[in-house]
């Protein structure tokens, strides 16, 4: 495998199709859309493969679907179209989407196993533990709450006794272990990667990878009274779609997965568990960000406070409610959102700030009838380079913002109409290469608001446009 490969390979998880993404799916969809988009920038439209995609298997699902009356496959075409809905509102750029109930990946999901099974690195033994359904999976009693996992307050754990196959974990964790000491691939943040570090030297256990009791799921190839698990099944979907859409194998090994801090266990150790033991190159970052609340609570169906990404795309647009996503709270940390602040944020820093800046500098334009000579810009400017290098794309766009607002200011403070016409000129063609730059900065986070003020500031006669974020 080339390691200089300019190739960039960049994922979001596989969303389960038990109910409509919600604002926390957006959420990691809309950064990884982000990173996509400055990295196409950067090494060519080609050279990035950009992954999202749906987990359709397992008694979640299955649960799900008997309750709206449809078979499992019917509801999962229904979620899955309506997360596709949602992505196409909010401008991701994903270049496949993946669905794990596609027959090209249950026979790669199967021929793996099988592999491995041949190979001796799995066993069959019995297991009984405490399961969560919501999570799909397993829980020790150092983690269990009120009888709930810490995510799923709402769903009892179950227990669960079964005689199922089992891959050598545990036995893999060192070789895992001894790849992230050598920084072969990386976890992060730093924080994170300590966690998973203490957690794999307390001890891992083997892993099961096969149900008996789950028929919504593929069939283990040497035991067809077993299906695999929806875990396994969905891990492997990173490895699947570079074999089953066209020239994608070159993106292997994955340059980032992205996640929340939620699945970080099985993609920073199961995950590469399973590679290794197939003696394929692992992926080079996995970045697992925060988990945000609302208004201080969990997002949760009983509690009713889920934010449907449509209706704020459909109140603001999906520019607006891509910036206040990126810029809400660090990267990787967790945070807390309110839609009264979401309204603050969209007044203050769209409509007043970037939606007012364009509109001064196009009315001095049209006012003078100035004739406008300057092209578009092509690079990113070096903070947005930086902290993008760094994994900080809300630190990025904050750095626009601010260059935003300096710019606010210094209009106010050069008066530029009072001054005399040549003068106002010379200022203008500095404001719009200011403004041309900023609008290229901001392409990976606001798109459509890019592509405007590209074309409004590229014009010989500009005009002044329509508001762009009209005040709410
Ligand atoms: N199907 C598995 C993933 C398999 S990937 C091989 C799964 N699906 S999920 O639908 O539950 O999605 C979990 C992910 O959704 C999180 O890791 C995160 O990316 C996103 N989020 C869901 N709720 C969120 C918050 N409240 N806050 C931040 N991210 C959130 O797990």
């Amino acid at each position: 495998m080339n390691k200089k490969s300019n190739n960039f390979y960049i994922t979001t998880p596989i969303y389960y199709v038990n109910d409509k993404p919600h604002i926390g799916h957006a959420y990691t969809t809309v950064m990884a859309d982000v990173f996509a988009r400055y990295y196409r920038k950067i090494k060519g439209e080609n050279n990035v493969f950009f992954l999202t995609g749906t987990d359709e298997h397992g008694n979640k699902v299955a649960n799900s679907a008997k309750a709206h009356n449809l078979s499992p496959q019917e509801f999962a075409n229904n979620i899955s179209n309506e997360y596709k809905k949602v992505w196409k509102k909010l401008d991701i750029s994903y270049d496949e989407f993946f669905r794990t109930t596609d027959p090209s990946h249950e026979k790669i999901v199967q021929d793996y196993l099988q592999q491995l099974y041949d190979k001796g690195f799995i066993y069959k033994a019995k297991y009984k533990g405490l399961y969560c359904v919501g999570c799909e999976n397993f829980f020790l009693s150092d983690e269990i709450i009120n009888n709930t996992c810490a995510y799923h307050p709402n769903t009892l754990l179950v227990e669960q006794e079964e005689e199922n196959y089992f891959f050598k974990l545990k036995d893999f964790s060192v070789f895992v272990l001894n790849e992230i000491n050598k920084q072969t691939y990386e976890i992060l943040p730093t924080e994170r990667k300590n966690e998973i570090l203490g957690k794999i030297n307390n001890g891992v256990n083997d892993i099961s990878i096969s149900r008996s009791g789950v028929s919504w799921g593929i069939q283990l190839p040497w035991d067809k009274s077993q299906t695999v698990y929806v875990w396994i099944d969905a891990l492997l979907n990173y490895y699947s779609a570079t074999k089953i859409y066209s020239e994608k194998e070159k993106f292997w090994p994955p340059s980032l997965h992205l996640m929340a801090k939620d699945i970080l266990w099985f993609h920073s150790l199961v995950w590469e568990g399973l590679l290794l033991a197939n003696k394929i190159e692992l992926p080079k970052v996995i970045f697992a960000h925060g988990f945000f609340t609302i208004n201080g609570q969990k997002i949760s169906k009983t509690l009713g406070n889920v934010i449907d990404p449509l209706v704020l795309v459909n109140e603001y647009g999906s520019d607006a409610v891509r910036y206040l996503l990126i810029s809400s709270f660090s990267f990787g940390n967790d945070g807390d959102i309110s839609l009264e602040k979401f309204k603050e944020k969209y007044n203050s820093d769209l409509a007043n700030g970037i939606g007012n800046l364009i509109a001064r500098i196009a009315k001095l334009c049209e006012t003078l009838d100035f004739n406008n000579t300057n092209i578009p810009v092509n690079n990113f400017s070096s903070d947005i380079v930086k902290h993008m290098s760094q994994y900080r794309p809300d630190e990025a766009i904050k750095s626009v913002w601010r260059r935003i607002a300096d710019f606010n200011r210094i209009i106010g403070k050069d008066k530029p109409w009072k001054l005399e016409k040549n003068k106002l000129k010379e200022k203008l063609n500095l404001y719009i290469k200011k403004i041309l730059s900023i609008a290229f900065d901001m392409e990976p986070f606001l798109p459509k608001t890019s592509e405007v003020i590209q074309k409004i500031f590229s014009q010989e006669k500009i005009k002044k446009p329509d508001s762009i974020f009209p005040r709410k």
